[in-house]
């Protein structure tokens, strides 16, 4: 695409580039959601309930407002109003965007423990907290269903949505599996995970009079301003969510939670600048995270280790009032070529905070479950789970034999193994010691689909020699600006110094959330489309020159531009309604995926159970890398969380109360420096010929597969099948 014109530069795509903000970031120069200072600013403190489900019968502000600095407590009693939020439709996603359907301090009723019943507006953020506590509510409290494993046998099917089925099914699984020579079969259960970005949710927000102007730590910059302008019935043109720098968002920042609604409505009732920067604890209590999953596995084969059936059923729950039902049985879908197969996902509702997406939704906690029962049955076997996995690679998608747009796993599972040193593995359990230290080896593969959205963007070429990208996406901490930037160097044909990025912004042409890994994408196509749209305004004004801006030299034009979509009403409309039309035809045609083998090394104390993971080794197909140095960051993150996943992370909810018993980082553990091992990431840059550049997402895949290696790694070590995440000590004694 870039032969017309001469290369002035070696492309930047693949290189490992370092982040275009990381100076920024480092020297503190980038400030985030609760670090703009206005003259006047105010701090909000929330009030949480502490009951599960209910009404308020009486809430008394009086002690709390006579702390010095308060101005003011909002309750049901005196807040501003909030319109209701919409239907979710598919033709608007940001009607998705919603945490729960709460009409926040307009009701008395209570909803989860944890629901914000009362905001405190101070002149100091001490000031505001110390008020907060002292908030008086009495409840009269309701029968609540709050006990997840009790609720089990009422789960009921769960619906499909645009993008996945509840269930699917080819053949009679469960006949094949009750003929089939040789079986395995196991239940698993997965706890509740929260989130935990670096940064906490905040909210900076400013009127001026019906115009709005929001600070805010979101992946959705467009869906948060549609949805604060329907909240708050004002226009969206009005509306301006800026959001330059996020902290980590992993799912947890994709819908909008009442923390951010509420910093709005306390900045309407006090006519001044409020930020609310939640707590950890907070973010436990009004945000989202993984639902539980209760998983049924059952495997059929016969002798030679080809699958005859392959049975995987779920349980997850969604809040009573909101929530993303978990698609924890999607990659057992594509990643086995049985002959029977079934995948029925159930869901119970609760009266607990919605739950939401996080990283890799689903396929994190489906691939816990597949990868230890394939496993098993490769013991069952007596065949190393390596070969049973390659007996099984499949041609097409398994499920319904559409073509696979990619599929590379062979390749990675012979990059892993060489470069972890399976070979050297001996594969009776309790086999292999290192001093008093059991040595486990453990293998699993890693899947998740790729997505494309929509996404408009302008591109400007300046006769300095400059390239302006903008686009409203979101930076996370990925490195998505600098992605772009290659991207658009290379399809101009420019050094990539001479590109610069604008994002962050709801000014800037409309970007998909950042979610489902599939930002990079998404962008990545409109700025391929603009710049091509951009070489042939180019070729229009004379012969190619020496480099894009000597052409408008020549021609005497300052600079020159191209766009991809339009942000009218209309624009978005018909962009909306194109794009819906490709994704489905798309997933008629293809079946598009990310995959890789991950490869992990165990030791267990025989004594104590302490188990540490001494070696990591992953391969991933993930298309063509654009940042040699970003996306392996991204694919070792996802490592790391998963780490996290198998052996420590587990969000306590007492099943009496709907408590959330743990919130914050004391007692929810997170993987630490000293839990991590190095991480060798491999990759196979092999470009999928059906996306633009070859390019898919590296988000997501990197944590799935992590729990069902590590759990693999523990049984080679121990002997032991533990079929209950986290792997902690007291289930290995
Ligand atoms: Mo992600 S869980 O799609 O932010």
């Amino acid at each position: 695409m870039t032969r017309t014109l001469p290369r002035t530069s070696e492309p930047a795509v693949g290189k490992p580039i370092d982040r275009v903000d990381g100076t920024a970031k480092t020297t503190g120069a980038a400030r985030f959601a609760a670090e703009h200072p206005y003259p006047g600013l105010a701090h909000a403190a929330l009030v949480h309930a502490t009951i599960s489900r209910g009404r308020i019968t009486a809430i008394d502000t009086t002690e709390a407002a006579a702390i010095p600095g308060v101005v003011t407590v909002l309750t049901h009693h005196n807040a501003p109003a909030l319109k209701p939020p919409r239907k979710v439709s598919p033709l608007d996603l940001s009607t998705m965007a919603s945490g729960t359907s709460v009409a926040y301090l307009n009701t008395d009723e209570v909803h989860w423990d944890g629901q914000p019943v009362a905001v405190v507006v101070a002149e100091t953020l001490t000031a505001a907290r110390e008020a907060a506590a002292l908030v008086k509510v009495v409840y009269a409290p309701m029968r609540s269903t709050v006990d997840f494993l009790a609720e089990e046998p009422n789960a009921r099917p769960q619906k499909g949505n645009l993008l996945m089925s509840g269930s699917a099914k080819k053949g009679d699984a469960e006949a094949a599996l009750a003929t089939a020579p040789v079986r395995v079969e196991g239940r698993f259960t997965t706890p509740p995970h929260h989130h935990n970005a670096i940064e906490p949710h905040a909210t900076t927000a400013v009127w001026d009079g019906d115009r709005l102007t929001v600070h805010d730590a979101t992946q959705s910059i467009d869906w948060l301003r549609s949805h604060l302008a329907l909240r708050f019935d004002v226009p969206a043109e009005g509306v301006r969510v800026i959001a330059p720098f996020v902290g980590g968002g992993f799912g947890g920042k994709a819908m909008i939670w009442p923390g951010t609604i509420l910093t709005v409505m306390a900045a309407r009732a006090t006519g001044r600048p409020v930020r609310l920067l939640l707590t950890r604890e907070g973010v436990y209590r009004t945000v989202g995270g993984r639902t539980p999953s209760t998983q049924r596995v059952a495997l059929g084969a016969r002798t030679d280790g080809r699958l005859t059936a392959l049975v995987h059923t779920s349980v997850t729950y969604t809040g009573r009032v909101g929530g993303s039902p978990e698609q924890v049985t999607s990659q057992s879908k594509h990643v086995y070529d049985a002959e029977n197969i079934l995948v029925r996902q159930n869901l119970v509702e609760l009266d607990l905070i919605s739950n939401t997406s996080m990283r890799a939704p689903g396929d994190a906690m489906g691939t816990f479950a597949l990868e230890a029962a394939i496993d098993e049955l490769a013991y069952e076997l007596g065949m190393d789970p390596i070969e049973l996995r390659m007996r099984n690679e499949p041609e097409r998608n398994p499920i319904d034999g559409r073509r696979f747009a990619n599929r590379n796993l062979r390749e990675a599972y012979r990059l892993g193994a060489e470069r972890f040193g399976w070979a050297d593995r001996t594969p009776e359990p309790g086999s292999m010691r290192d001093g008093r230290w059991l040595v486990g080896m453990g293998v699993a593969t890693a899947f998740h689909p790729a997505w494309q959205f929509l996404a408009n963007v302008t591109v400007r070429l300046s006769v300095d020699g400059t390239v302006l990208v903008r686009c409203g996406f979101q930076e996370m901490g990925m490195g998505g600006a600098t992605a772009q930037a290659q991207i658009a160097a290379d399809a101009l044909g420019v050094p990539v110094e001479s590109v610069r990025v604008e994002y962050g912004d709801s000014t800037l042409p409309l970007s998909p959330a950042a979610g489902g890994s599939m930002q990079t994408a998404s962008v990545a196509s409109s700025v391929l489309a603009a710049c091509q749209k951009l070489r042939r305004k180019l070729a229009k004004l004379g012969p190619p020159g020496e480099t894009p801006a000597a052409v408008l030299a020549r021609a005497g034009v300052p600079s020159l531009e191209a766009s991809v979509g339009s942000d009218s009403r209309l624009g978005r409309l018909t962009g909306q309604a194109r794009f819906l039309a490709k994704l489905l035809r798309d997933q008629r045609r293809w079946m598009r995926a990310a995959s890789g083998a991950q490869f992990c090394e165990v030791r267990v104390d025989p004594d104590t159970g302490e188990t540490r993971v001494s070696r990591w080794t992953a391969a991933f197909d993930v298309g063509r890398v654009i940042n040699a140095k970003t996306a392996v960051s991204q694919l070792r993150g996802g490592i790391v969380m998963g780490i996290g996943m198998a052996l420590s992370e587990e969000t306590l909810v007492d099943p009496r109360t709907g408590r959330i018993m743990n919130p914050g980082l004391g007692e929810y553990h997170v993987p630490v420096h000293a839990d991590i091992p190095p991480i060798d990431v491999a990759y196979l840059d092999e470009p999928d010929p059906t996306m633009p550049l070859g390019l898919i997402g590296v988000g997501e895949v990197g944590i799935t597969g992590v729990a069902g290696a590590i759990a693999n790694a523990v049984h080679h070590a121990t002997g032991r099948r533990i079929r209950d995440l986290p792997i902690t000590l007291d289930k290995l004694l």
